[in-house]
C-alpha cells in the first residue's frame, strides 16, 4: 500500500488532501465531518475581526450547459466570533491529533497579528496561513491582496508572524499579480516555512442581460469577485510551477486552484506541491469527493511503483522550460485510426477553419474516415482535441533527419532549422 502521508513546510498530514480556507471549513462540526470523510488536513476559514457579508454572494459560469466550471464569490473572511472559532479549532484538534489543522488569519496591525497568532497557536493548531490573497472587500480595507501585491508589505507582515509563531507559517499568495516570483521570494525573505497558492482571481462572473446588472446581485449592484474552480487550474499550475522551478526559491508549496479529482491533484504534486487544497469542488459536490482523490492517487502510485509521495512530488518540474529552449526540429503529425473513427468530420472542420487546412474528407465518398495530408500537417493537436473518440487521433513523431535545435541554439550557435510546414505562400 503506497504511503500517502506528507509534510508540507513542517505540517504533517496522513494524506496530501487538505480543505482550503473557505465555507467548507467554517466550523468545527464541518471540519470534523470532513476528517471523518477522509480529508488529511484543513485550513480553517480565515479568522480576523468578524465581518458582515452581503446577500447574494456566489456566481458561476455555465459553459455549453455545464454549470460551475468557474465559480466566483464576494464573501469576506469569517463572520463568526473569534472565541467560538478558536474553541472549535481546539476541540477539533483534540479529536483529530494526527490531521493537519491550519488556521488562516487576516488582521491589520502588528499588535493584532501578535494577539491572534498567540490565540491560534494556543488551540494546538499545526500551522498558520497568512491570507494575503482575498481580492475583494478586505483589500479595500488594506488587507488580503492589498498586502499580497506589495512584496515589501508581504515580507514585513510575514516576518512579524514568523517572529510570533511557534508553528510553521504558510503565506497564501494572490494570483492577481503579473509575476508570482517576487511575491514568493518576499514571503521567503520574511521567513515563511512555505507558500500556498493560488487564492482567487479578481473577476466579473457575468451580467444579467435582461436586468442590466452585474452578478452576483446585491440589490441593484455588484462588485468584482474572486474566481476559482476547475477553470482556474491552468493559471494555478503555472504559478505553482514557476515557483517550483526557481532554484533560488525552494520553499514547500501547498497547491490550490481548480482541483476537482485525483488527476488534478497529481498534476499539482508533479509540479512541486507537497500538499493540495480544495474548495470549489467540495462546495459543489461535498466532502465525499476525497474518496476518489485518495483511491485514485493510491492506484496511480501503484501503477508507477511510487511507494511514497516524495517519489512523485516535483517529478514534472524539469519539463517546465523557457520557450527558447524548446526543440524547433521536433515534429509530429496527426494519425487517424480508421478502425475507431466514427466519421463525424469534426476534425476536418477544426483543421480547415482553425488550423492548417490539411485534414480532408475522403476522396471516396463512401468512406467517412478523413485523410491527413502529412506534408502540410504542423502537428498542432487541434484535431485531436476536438475528436470525440478518445485515442482515435494520435500525434506521431516524425523522423525528419534534423537534429535537435532550440531557438536559443539557432540564434547563438547557428544550428539549422527544418523547413516550415503549413505556411501557404
Ligand atoms: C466562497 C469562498 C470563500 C473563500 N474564502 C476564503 C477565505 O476566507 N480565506 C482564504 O484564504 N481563501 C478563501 N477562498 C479561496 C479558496 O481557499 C481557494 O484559494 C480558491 O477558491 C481556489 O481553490 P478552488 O479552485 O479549489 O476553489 C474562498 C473561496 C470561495 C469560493
Ligand atoms: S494536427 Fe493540426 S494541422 Fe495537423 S491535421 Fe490536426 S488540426 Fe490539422
Ligand atoms: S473527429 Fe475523430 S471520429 Fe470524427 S472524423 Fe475526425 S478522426 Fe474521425
Amino acid at each position: 500500500m503506497p504511503d500517502l502521508s506528507t509534510n508540507c513546510g513542517g505540517i504533517k498530514s496522513p494524506n496530501p488532501f487538505w480543505l482550503a480556507s473557505a465555507p467548507p471549513t467554517n466550523s468545527g462540526l464541518q471540519v470534523q465531518r470532513a476528517f471523518d470523510a477522509g480529508w488529511g488536513g484543513a485550513v480553517w476559514k480565515t479568522l480576523g475581526q468578524p465581518i458582515q457579508n452581503v446577500s447574494s454572494r456566489f456566481g458561476a459560469t455555465k459553459v455549453r450547459g455545464l454549470a460551475g466550471i468557474g465559480f466566483s464569490n464576494i464573501e469576506l473572511i469569517t463572520d463568526r466570533s473569534l472565541d467560538v472559532n478558536l474553541r472549535e479549532i481546539y476541540e477539533t484538534k483534540k479529536m483529530f491529533p494526527h490531521h493537519a489543522l491550519v488556521v488562516s488569519l487576516m488582521v491589520e496591525t502588528r499588535q493584532e497579528w501578535q494577539d491572534i497568532i498567540k490565540r491560534s497557536i494556543d488551540t494546538g493548531a499545526d500551522g498558520i496561513e497568512l491570507n494575503f490573497g482575498c481580492p475583494h472587500g478586505m483589500c479595500e480595507r488594506g488587507m488580503g491582496s492589498a498586502v499580497g501585491q506589495e512584496p515589501s508589505v508581504n515580507q514585513e507582515i510575514t516576518s512579524w508572524a514568523v517572529q510570533h509563531s511557534t508553528v510553521p507559517v504558510l503565506v497564501k499568495l494572490t494570483p492577481n499579480v503579473a509575476d508570482i516570483l517576487p511575491h514568493g521570494h518576499a514571503a521567503k525573505r520574511g521567513g515563511a516555512h512555505g507558500v500556498t497558492l493560488i487564492n482567487t482571481i479578481k473577476s466579473v462572473i457575468g451580467i444579467d442581460i435582461d436586468q442590466f446588472l452585474m452578478e452576483p446581485r446585491v440589490d441593484n449592484r455588484s462588485t468584482n469577485g474572486g474566481y476559482c474552480g476547475a477553470a482556474v487550474k491552468p493559471i494555478a499550475l503555472h504559478m505553482v510551477g514557476a515557483l517550483a522551478r526557481d532554484k533560488s526559491f525552494g520553499l514547500p508549496i501547498s497547491g490550490i486552484g481548480g482541483i476537482s479529482n485525483w488527476r488534478d491533484a497529481v498534476e499539482f504534486l508533479l509540479l512541486g506541491s507537497s500538499s493540495v487544497q480544495v474548495c470549489t469542488e467540495v462546495m459543489l459536490r461535498g466532502y465525499r469527493v476525497v474518496n476518489d482523490m485518495v483511491e485514485g492517487l493510491e492506484e496511480y502510485m501503484r501503477k508507477h511503483n511510487f511507494t511514497k509521495l516524495d517519489d512523485l512530488i516535483g517529478k514534472a518540474v524539469p519539463s517546465f522550460s523557457e520557450w527558447g529552449n524548446l526543440d524547433l526540429n521536433y515534429e509530429t503529425v496527426a494519425k487517424i485510426d480508421a478502425s475507431q473513427c466514427i466519421g463525424c468530420n469534426l476534425c476536418v472542420v477544426a483543421c480547415h477553419d482553425g488550423a492548417h487546412q490539411c485534414i480532408h474528407p475522403n476522396a471516396d465518398e463512401k468512406i467517412r474516415v478523413p485523410v491527413v495530408d502529412e506534408s502540410e500537417c504542423v502537428g498542432c493537436n487541434l484535431c485531436q482535441i476536438v475528436c470525440p473518440v478518445a485515442g482515435c487521433i494520435t500525434m506521431a513523431e516524425v523522423d525528419n533527419g534534423f537534429s535537435s535545435a532550440t531557438w536559443n541554439e539557432h540564434v547563438n550557435d547557428g544550428k539549422p532549422l527544418r523547413p516550415k510546414k503549413g505556411v501557404h505562400h
